[in-house]
């Protein structure tokens, strides 16, 4: 974090996995404080440092910085099952303990149910299902959003608690079976899974087993509740000592359930806003958001994605342990003339495989319409991440229009027709997923190793084109660089 700069936001500029956990770890180094406000679980945060690489999904990405405190804020839905039982275990084992974990009382928490109605929903939806991480998410803000949601306060009131969670148990098995249509069988192999204890909380009949529930939660309540503060509270103090703050968003802006693709989005607010409501820092506390962006793009779940290099199937049959490795990848760069061979390269060079889940992740070209939208709605302080994996790429292509090849219809009060050219993003999956890379800005590969470049100077002529070109195309200021995975590979541009 820049000297003069006290609070700074780090968020996702598209479908996440942009490197938003590197980043955070590494201005973490100068902050006192580090934040999450929104997501939970369904995130897989990277850090690499000493050689040593965390996976992180609710514990904010600072952890790996002895002196800085991290904070998990109210705007997040925590399972404290992931929290306790992989994340403290795994950082244990690293030698990191989380003495400097705390967390909003107010945060709403992610129960059993909240996995199986995701579950039970995406099932439903059949052909036409989001892809979620199906870890509970888009119940747990239902609930949330809905006022019935279970605080990790309300494990402070033991009594109060255990009627809420008979309440659900109630309700939501009702939902399972009558709004969703699961079947006895299936929820009752869902149960069984190990994210479900192996059906710990399932009862002899096949329900939800309250008690059980109400045991583990108050169990966890005890590991958890040593560690709650009121967390507008502490950061309006913190911001008074001069202490330095650093915001980590989840996910990414295409994400965003307000401006993001729906509704193949995730259930919160990824964008800058998302940073206010999500821990009660007020506006003028923030002195800059940086929106991380890759070089190119990448998705994992379903939605429409118009600069996609390869079709579902053909990325179906990759998985992450048959991996190529980067010298074949650059043997196969020097023949590829084919959009899944490109993506393949991207996805294999990078290892474009989920953090949470596994699932490869689909790659395509850098897509200037959808990223002019983080511009618009962050502001334009950008770090590219990722460019260092261009580097064996023979060409890039900057998608600059969509052509929109739907049937004639109305969008945000105006008509749209058949072959209509767009350069504003449209955000609903009813429009996207008719929209086709319209105009491409090409651009020359470099076809050289740039990852110990270690200044804007240091880099080849032919990348600092194409970033030019990114600049000139969304609007966006490109701050920061990365050409590496881990914490030293990245420097500042302006
Ligand atoms: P996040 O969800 O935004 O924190 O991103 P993920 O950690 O899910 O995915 C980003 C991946 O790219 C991780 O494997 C990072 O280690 C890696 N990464 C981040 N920045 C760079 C970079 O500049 N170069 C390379 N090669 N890898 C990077
Ligand atoms: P980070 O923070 C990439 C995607 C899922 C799915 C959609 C909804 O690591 O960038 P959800 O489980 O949230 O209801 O799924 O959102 N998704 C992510 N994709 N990175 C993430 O987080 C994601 N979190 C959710 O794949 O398409
Ligand atoms: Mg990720």
């Amino acid at each position: 974090m820049s000297g003069k700069e006290q609070v700074i936001g780090v968020c996702g500029a598209a479908w996440g996995d942009e490197g938003k956990g590197k980043f955070t770890d590494e201005f973490a180094g100068s902050s006192d404080i580090v934040v999450r406000a929104q997501g939970g679980c369904n995130a897989g945060h990277t850090v690499v440092f000493d050689g040593k690489k965390l996976k992180l999904s609710n514990v904010p990405s600072g952890i790996a910085n002895p002196g800085t405190i991290n904070i998990i804020g109210n705007g997040m839905v925590l399972d404290p099952q992931v929290l306790i039982e992989r994340e403290m275990k795994d950082l244990a084992k690293v030698s990191i303990n989380c003495e400097n974990l705390l967390i909003s009382g107010d945060v709403n928490l992610i129960m059993p149910w909240h996995r199986i109605l995701d579950r039970a929903q995406e099932v439903a939806l059949g052909k036409n299902k989001i892809g979620t991480t199906a870890r509970g998410i888009g119940p747990a803000y239902m609930d949330k959003i809905a006022r019935s949601g279970i605080r990790l306060n309300d494990l402070e009131a033991p009594e109060f608690f255990a009627e809420k969670v008979k309440k659900h148990c109630e309700q939501k098995e009702k939902y399972v079976f009558s709004v969703c249509g699961a079947t006895k069988e299936q929820f009752i192999e869902w149960m069984k899974l190990p994210d479900q204890r192996g059906g710990e909380w399932l009862t002899a009949d096949g329900h939800f087993d309250a008690e059980a529930i109400i045991r583990s939660y108050l169990e966890w309540g005890k590991i958890l509740l040593p560690r709650c503060v009121d967390v507008r509270v502490y950061l309006r103090e913190a911001y008074k000592a001069g202490k330095k703050i650093l915001l980590e968003g989840a996910q990414g802006l295409l994400l965003d359930i307000d401006h993001g693709t729906f509704p193949f989005v995730t259930s919160s607010n990824c964008c800058a806003g998302g940073f206010l409501t999500g821990t009660g820092l007020p506006p003028h506390c923030i002195d800059r958001i940086y929106s991380v962006m890759s070089a190119y793009m990448t998705r994992v779940g379903a939605g429409p994605f118009p600069t996609e290099l390869g079709t579902e199937e053909e990325i179906s049959v990759e998985s992450a342990d048959k991996r190529m490795s980067y010298e074949e990848c650059k043997e196969l760069a020097k023949t590829a003339n084919d959009d899944y061979t490109y993506g393949k390269i991207l996805r294999h060079i990078a290892g474009e495989f989920g953090t949470v889940t596994g699932r490869p992740r689909r790659t395509g070209w850098f897509d200037a319409v959808a990223c002019r939208l983080a511009v618009t709605v962050n502001g334009p302080d950008i770090i590219l991440s990722k460019l260092d994996i261009l580097d064996v790429m023979p060409k890039l292509r900057i998608c600059t229009a969509y052509r929109y090849t739907g049937p004639a219809t109305r969008f945000n009060g105006k008509a749209l027709n058949t072959n209509d050219e767009l350069t504003e993003f449209p955000t609903d999956a009813r429009i996207l997923r008719y929209c086709v890379p319209a105009r491409y800005a090409e651009f020359k590969g470099w076809q050289e190793d740039i990852t110990n470049c270690t200044c804007y100077e240091d880099l080849p002529e032919l990348t600092k084109a194409y970033l030019k070109g990114l600049e000139k195309e969304t609007g966006c200021t490109i701050r920061k660089v990365s050409v590496g995975a881990s914490r030293e590979k990245t420097f500042f541009v302006k």
